[in-house]
């Protein structure tokens, strides 16, 4: 099946085991998502949900832990009455299909117990979601693959979802590719960003590829250059362990960042299908020009938050961070994609964390008009034109124009011209992952990374790992602040200056 067709029918039937079912991104994300699609009319009533986790529970609490999740998470939203948002006969029916294993990743019993609930839920089709730590993809893949449980029938699915982190540098991300290869295929595979089930992410493809209007100017002749920011508002919350070991380049660039900056470079695929997608996303983000580690240092900076007002902590006071970690809570990079659509335009990419605002959002600058002939209009009080397309909070594009303001004088003012999502689509409730999901279990992988796609982003980040592990320093920014002041003069330097955020 692919994107092209368009989804109204339920997924095939399937047994959905979940590793690490009593983890944070079960409780988050994907149980409120399957209750979502199971809402949707999406799932089969032939879908059986399995948790694998080392406790001990029944499968009644497994299930009852499970319905919590979906309240919690929806009083988290600010859902009005959260214990509402459960159908109760819709949630009864998909209860009965929730089972668990109880069992450790490592132990081959563990895959005992898999093959034969697989048996006893009567449809070979089989999906193993690797919602555990990091440290266990190998193991699992591996033990999924010596007991059977990976080879595939002509009328029966195996698949694995894996989601990022994907390695911690080019090294790591290739062993578990290759150790993944090694027990499966590429089909089988489906590694997660969860960027990518965004509506606002899949929607620059849209807009790029169903309107003729922007392939005429989306090259170097028109476009000065482009600007891709992901800044939260969040510090680091519990995460600490994970996140000191990480910092802001690994969790957010190759991936979320990357994904962005090859939905605008990409050229248009011969075909809207997953071979064709991510060939070229994989060449656009292949043609990252590798700097050397003197341009690494030079194209980059690190921040760390401070901190802030209103008693936010700094970075390093926060739970479970090293007091005197040097991790990157902010970063941000100017890269080049050499290639003939895009030689010579930058594209600075931003992500941090404590920053004023929530905005994920690319802004693309246009070159200026090339004369200004308009009575007592300086030449150099026309500005850019930028196109912003919004990923979240506010969804949406706008276009920024200058425009006369009414009067006899003649004065240019920006105006925007824009489309938001919420003045035309009522959209359900969603976590971004039942796109994701729902995909997974029809078999279409053109959301999903590719082995070379997340080979090539890391080839893209070594050089400023590999710099930064050599010598430069890292900036610091209060809490609440938009980044380092150093941020500003990486642009400054060739002439621009970030787009303003919110
Ligand atoms: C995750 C990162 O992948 O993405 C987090 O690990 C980050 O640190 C999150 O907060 C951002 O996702 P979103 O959807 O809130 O932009």
């Amino acid at each position: 099946m692919s994107r092209a067709t368009s989804k109204v029918d339920a997924a095939p039937p399937s047994t959905l085991f979940l590793f690490g079912a009593h983890g944070d991104l079960v409780k988050r994300l994907l149980m409120p998502a399957l209750y979502n699609l199971s809402r949707d009319g999406l799932l089969d009533n032939g879908l059986h949900i399995v948790g694998v986790d080392h406790n001990e529970v029944s499968d009644a609490d497994f299930a009852a832990k499970l319905e919590a999740f979906i309240i919690e998470q929806a009083r988290a939203k600010g859902v009005d009455e959260p214990e509402k948002v459960l159908d109760p006969a819709l949630w009864a029916k998909l209860r009965k299909r929730i089972s668990y294993i109880s069992g450790d990743f490592l132990d081959d019993a563990t895959y005992q117990a898999i093959a034969e609930r697989i048996e006893v839920n009567g449809t070979g089709n089989a999906m193993f979601y690797l919602a555990t730590s990091p440290r266990f993809f190998s193991e699992v893949a591996q033990r999924l693959g010596s007991s059977g449980l990976l080879k595939e029938q002509p009328d029966a699915f195996r698949r694995v979802v894996i989601e990022k982190p994907f390695g911690h540098d080019l090294a790591s991300a290739e062993a578990l590719n290759a150790c993944l290869l090694g027990v499966m295929s590429e089909k089988q595979i489906y590694r997660i960003d969860h960027y990518l089930g965004k509506e606002t992410v899949q929607n620059i493809l849209v807009s790029r590829f169903s309107n003729g209007i922007f392939e005429a100017f989306w090259n170097n002749h028109y476009i000065d250059h482009v600007q891709i920011t992901a800044a939260e508002t969040v510090g680091v919350e519990t995460r600490g362990n994970f996140y000191d070991q990480t910092g802001a380049l690994r969790d957010m660039v190759p991936n979320h960042l990357f994904q962005l900056l090859a939905m605008i470079a990409m050229e248009p695929p011969a075909a809207f299908g997953a071979d064709a997608v991510r060939g070229e996303k994989a060449k656009v983000i292949g043609a990252i020009r590798p700097w050397s580690k003197a341009d690494a240092l030079k194209n980059s900076v690190r921040g760390q938050y401070t901190a802030g007002q209103g008693d936010k902590p700094g970075y390093r006071e926060e739970p479970k961070v090293d007091p005197q970690s040097t991790t990157e809570t902010y970063v941000a990079l100017k890269v080049m994609v050499d290639n003939w659509r895009w030689v010579g335009v930058p594209f600075y990419l931003r992500t941090g964390k404590r920053m004023s605002v929530r905005d994920t959002e690319i802004a693309i600058c246009f070159k200026p008009a090339p004369y200004a002939q308009f009575r007592d209009t300086e030449v150099d009080r026309l500005k850019s034109n930028y196109l912003k397309i919004q990923i979240q909070p506010d969804e949406g594009m706008w276009f920024d124009l200058q425009a006369k303001r009414p009067g006899p004088a003649m004065e240019l003012e920006n105006v925007k011209l824009g489309f938001a999502y919420k003045d035309f689509f009522q959209m359900q409730p969603s976590t971004g992952y039942e796109t994701l999901i729902y995909d997974c279990l029809i078999g279409d992988q053109t959301l999903f990374q590719r082995a070379d796609n997340i080979e090539n982003g890391w080839r893209a980040v070594q050089p400023f790992l590999d710099a930064w592990r050599e010598g430069g320093s890292i900036a610091t920014y209060a809490a609440g602040e938009d980044g380092p002041e150093a941020a500003d003069e990486l642009l400054a330097r060739d002439g621009h200056h970030w787009h303003r955020l919110g």
